[in-house]
This record gives C-alpha cells, structure tokens and sequence, in this order.
C-alpha cells in the first residue's frame, strides 16, 4: 500500500471536515489520525446485567492498559439518552466513539451527528438500521456476534434434543434492537423449517430479569402444556426459571430452558440441570475495538463486520468450561 505522509493526511482530513460542517454530505467514515494517545467515547447502553458489566470492564481495562482517556457514559436503558450522551462525547472532542446501540432506529441520529463532526464511530454488539446507515460509509465498522447464528444455533440443538418436546415460549429481547430482531429470525426459520414444533407464544421481556420473569409467569399461565422456554438471554431464562419454580414445575424435567449469553450464573444453570443449553454470546470486546481502532488510524482498510467466536455449553461441556465463563 502506498504511504501518504502526515501533512498530505491532515490536509485531507481537514478538508473532508470543512466539507462536513459546511452540510455536504460525505460518502466516507471520517479518518483517525495517528497519535500516542486517544481520547475515546464509549456509549453503553445500560449496566442492568452480568453482561453488559463485562462488557464494560474489558473495555476500561483495554482503554487503561493502552493508556487512553476513555469517555464512559451509561445510557440506563433509555435511547434518547443515549442520543444525548454521544451528542455529548462530541462536544468533549474524543477522537473515536465506540457505541452500542440500544435500538436500531433511535440511535440513527447519533451516528451521523458523529460523522458530521468528523468523529469514526465504531459500532459494538448491536447495529443500526442498515438501511439508514452504513458500514465504512457512516460509521467504520460492526464488532459483534452473529444473532441470527445465534438463534439458528439454539434451534438446531433443540431439534437434536427435544425429546418429544414441541410446544415452545418464547421470550424476546428489548423490541427494536437487533440482538432481539436476529435471535427471533435465526431461531423461529430454524424451528419452522425443521417441522413439528409450535411457538405458542413470543413477547419481550426487555433483556430484563424481573421483566422475564413476570412475561413467563403469565405466558405459562395462559398456555400451561408449553415445554419448551427460549429466551434470548441469560437474565431472561434466569426469570423464566424462578417462574417456573413458582409455579410448581421443574426446569430441566417439565420444561426445557434455552438461552443466550453465557454468563457463569447461566452456565452454573446447565451443571445444575436447569438450563438445557446457552449459546455464548462473548462479552469481551475491549482488545478487538482498540486494536481495529489503531489498525484504521494506520490507515488499514477495515471490513463492514467483524464477526467475534461464541462458544456453545449443554451438559456434555458446561462443567469443564464453568471457569472460562465470564
Ligand atoms: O446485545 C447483546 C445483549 O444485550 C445480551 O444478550 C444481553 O444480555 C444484553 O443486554
């Protein structure tokens, strides 16, 4: 690749921003330059789950292993504050963003309020809307897992395992996000085109412990023969669990639970025979975000989506893997 020098790049970069405040609209990711140090946003979306504290931590802990400044904001479940946060990141003059996106639509206008200011967004484990915007367009790139393959996955070992098991509750993620979307699409195409089972039922329970826990008590309720539960996390099947019990029903034995996330309390679950089976969704973001961060500002052309490994525990696995759990 041929090797700009600093002026020639800083020239350009110049330009390209004067364009931008200028309202015309620009077809290309605003570039990073190359320095010591980096001021970085990090926008989460909530801090409600072993998950998303995970998440959080390897990112503070790469930011403050390279040495960067890491602008930390917590939306609290509420996109319209998380808008406000980016909005505020940009008035802070970082240098990146790395956002996670708590709904597809709402956070279109965070996006492009960043690139306007000639700030790369990086998006991490949920995306946007792609038909409002664009990867290496709008915002650089998608670090994330595969949800759709995640469902898919959930689906496919049910089939191998249900043992005459068919009549399925489904518990869906925060409505309008992607990891609710694709975990539905992967799981539900999977489960049709495989025959004999039935979603008797399919509601959110926001991602939330409590939330899941009150949607599975009365679905069950309603439709007391289903003996199937999949949630599209571990806080959900958690909640679906204690329904479960409430209700004088054996998780494991009346009622297969199947989740996502792979958090140590859910794996713990699977030794004990009350969770069926979890698909990994991995947590750790924090080396691969910066790495990709400095593998941009280098000037290395980065692909649309960067696909992270999810592992997959059922009782075959879950206690020799309980330790690696997050
Ligand atoms: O976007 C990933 C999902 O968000 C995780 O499954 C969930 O636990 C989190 O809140």
């Amino acid at each position: 690749m041929t090797m700009i020098s600093r002026r020639t790049f800083m020239l350009a970069a110049t330009a390209v921003g004067a364009l931008a405040l200028a309202g015309v609209a620009i077809a290309e990711v605003p570039k990073l330059a190359q320095k010591d140090t980096y001021k970085v946003g990090f926008a989460q979306t909530e801090s409600n789950n072993p998950w998303r504290i995970a998440q959080t931590n390897s990112m503070k802990a790469e930011a403050e292993k390279l040495g960067f400044q890491l602008v930390y904001t917590d939306a609290a479940g509420s996109a319209a504050k998380q808008v406000a946060d980016v909005n505020s990141m940009i008035a802070q003059g970082v240098d990146v963003i790395f956002l996670a996106p708590r709904e597809e639509k709402p956070l279109i206008p965070a996006v492009m309020a960043a690139k306007k200011a000639g700030i790369p967004v990086i998006l991490l484990d949920r995306s946007v809307d792609p038909s409002l915007a664009k990867a290496g367009e709008d915002y650089l790139t998608f670090i994330g897992s595969n949800f759709v393959e995640e469902g898919k996955r959930v689906a496919e070992w049910l089939v191998k395992n249900a043992n005459g098991k068919t009549k399925i509750i489904e518990l869906e993620g925060t409505t309008g996000s992607s990891p609710a979307n694709d975990r539905k699409k992967g799981f539900d195409e999977a489960i049709k085109a495989a025959g004999g089972f039935e979603i008797v039922a399919s509601q959110t329970g926001d991602f939330a412990r409590d939330k899941g826990r009150q949607v599975a008590e009365s679905l069950l309720q309603a439709h007391p023969d289903a003996d199937i539960i999949y949630a599209h996390n571990d806080e959900m099947a958690m909640g679906a669990i204690a329904a479960l019990e409430a209700a004088g029903k054996v998780p494991g034995k009346d009622v297969l639970v199947l989740s996502i996330d792979g958090g140590k309390e859910a794996v713990q679950a699977v030794v004990d025979g009350k969770i069926a089976a979890v698909v990994e969704c991995n947590p750790r973001f924090g080396p691969k975000a910066f790495e990709t961060m400095m593998r941009y500002a280098k000037g290395e052309a980065i692909d649309p989506i960067l696909v992270n490994e999810d592992k997959f525990y059922d009782a075959s696995n879950a206690a020799a893997e309980l330790a690696n759990a997050y």
